[in-house]
């Protein structure tokens, strides 16, 4: 058994009652066995002294592409259709098993780095079993899965897939890798959207997704050239057609949705779909703004995603904090979407639409121990000055400031050293 005793942090839970203290953390092995104030531990395998930090849950991001990290900078200043057919297709095309690796690698280096720990992410068609096995390495939690295509006369060539294979190649994938490592490493069809999948392949995915409980995740009503696509090819807007093949659940995650018809958003309601933000993305990509403050006062489930690192060159949940914030504010006024709200997007709402909210998500006794320790003191006059915590993160905290990140129990990262590939170092 291995046991870290965490002493003398501030501590911002993010459970039920929204409890913020002063004290420590006990971990054993994967799970958090006890929080509280003045607990003594002195026999623990590890104790850290996090006197004057912060601890924070480990974030969560519900939209990411890994095997896009190493692209950034090659995809900038176009909207998503040029950009998916100059740019991201034609270099995911080019991508053989050690590129993909050591994309995934440095995705994960990055996102760890800025206190994510957990992922929902989508890889391109081929060699997704090579991201899974950085996955695997690094320690993030994670759940991902190939990218399916097999429609799109734009696509080149070596993406294009047999709807067949692609649905064969999943299931292996699929076999090998969910509820990996003790359910850290699970996966979710990834179809990419609708305008890159056939009929057939969208109705396996679903049938197959009810019949092993296994998510979906998808692009849906991102950029406005993409719905005009979607609703002359099938006559519907994207959720009401993916609602039509049985793909509208708890277990299926949006990416985007900056553009729902009140029916979609009804729909998403109704059979409670998860949507992930991706306020970067959207901008850089010229997308548009999305109406969440709407999506959420309808209960919606919204959890946020850097999406990949050419879609805002940046991979870091502080920056989807703050704008997923910022955003709303001239708009809809100050408090549309305040520090809280977000914090609680980059943590238990994340931890909802991954169906895992009672694991991780929040600091409570038995959930996984999946946690930052973040110094936030640097660039403030008076530590102790009675301060709103989730405020200063959300609007000024730096991934630099992000010291220390478990997961599972496991120290992936300390005082800004990855442990984890310590080795490759
Ligand atoms: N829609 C289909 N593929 C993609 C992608 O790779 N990134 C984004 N942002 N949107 C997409
Ligand atoms: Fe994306």
């Amino acid at each position: 058994m291995t046991t870290i005793w965490i002493k003398n942090a501030e501590i911002i839970t993010m459970n039920a009652y929204d409890e913020q203290f002063i004290g420590d953390v006990f971990i054993e092995n994967d799970t958090i066995r006890e929080i509280g104030k003045n607990l003594h531990y002195p026999e623990a395998d590890k104790v850290i002294d996090a006197t004057n930090r912060v601890i924070t849950p480990g974030f969560i991001q519900t939209h990411i592409h890994l095997c896009q990290t190493i692209f950034r900078g090659k995809g900038d200043d176009l909207e998503l259709m040029d950009w998916l057919k100059k740019r991201i297709w034609p270099l995911e095309a080019a991508h053989d098993e050690e590129s993909i690796y050591y994309s995934a690698l440095l995705g994960i280096g990055e996102l760890i780095q800025s206190g994510t720990t957990s992922i929902v992410d989508m890889e391109t068609v081929h060699h997704t079993d090579f991201a899974f096995q950085a996955i695997e390495r690094t320690g993030i939690r994670a759940l991902s899965g190939k990218v399916m295509m097999d429609k799109g006369n734009e696509v080149p060539l070596a993406l294009q897939e047999k709807t067949g294979e692609s649905i064969q190649q999943s299931v292996d994938l699929m076999e090998k890798w969910h509820k990996k490592d003790a359910g850290r490493i699970n996966y979710a069809f990834s179809p990419r959207f609708v305008v890159s999948c056939t009929e057939e392949l969208l109705k396996e995915v679903s049938d197959l997704s009810k019949k092993h409980h296994v998510y979906v995740h998808t692009h849906a009503s991102e950029n406005k050239g993409e719905i005009e696509i979607v609703e002359s090819e099938t006559g519907m807007r994207n959720v009401v057609y993916l609602d039509h093949l049985g793909l509208a659940n708890e277990r299926l995650i949006l990416a985007h949705c900056v553009w729902l018809s009140e029916e979609e958003k009804q729909i998403i309601q109704r059979k409670r779909v998860n949507v992930t933000h991706c306020p970067g993305s959207n901008l850089k990509l010229a997308s548009g703004v999305a109406e969440i403050p709407d999506l959420l006062n309808a209960h919606i489930c919204v959890s946020l995603g850097a999406d990949g690192a050419p879609c805002n060159n940046n991979l870091d949940m502080f920056n989807e904090m703050r704008l997923a914030a910022l955003i709303q504010k001239p708009v809809h006024g100050p408090t549309a979407m305040d520090a809280k709200t977000v914090f609680k997007m980059a943590t238990i709402d994340g931890a909802k639409a991954m169906g895992m909210e009672n694991d991780i998500g929040s600091l409570e006794v038995g959930k996984k121990a999946d946690l930052n320790i973040m110094n936030l003191n640097d660039f403030h006059m008076y530590p102790s000055y009675d301060v709103d915590t989730i405020s200063r993160i959300v609007y000024s905290t730096t991934r630099a400031d992000v010291e220390t990140t478990i997961i599972n129990g496991k120290v992936v990262m300390e005082n800004r050293i990855m442990k984890t590939l310590d080795k490759e170092i």
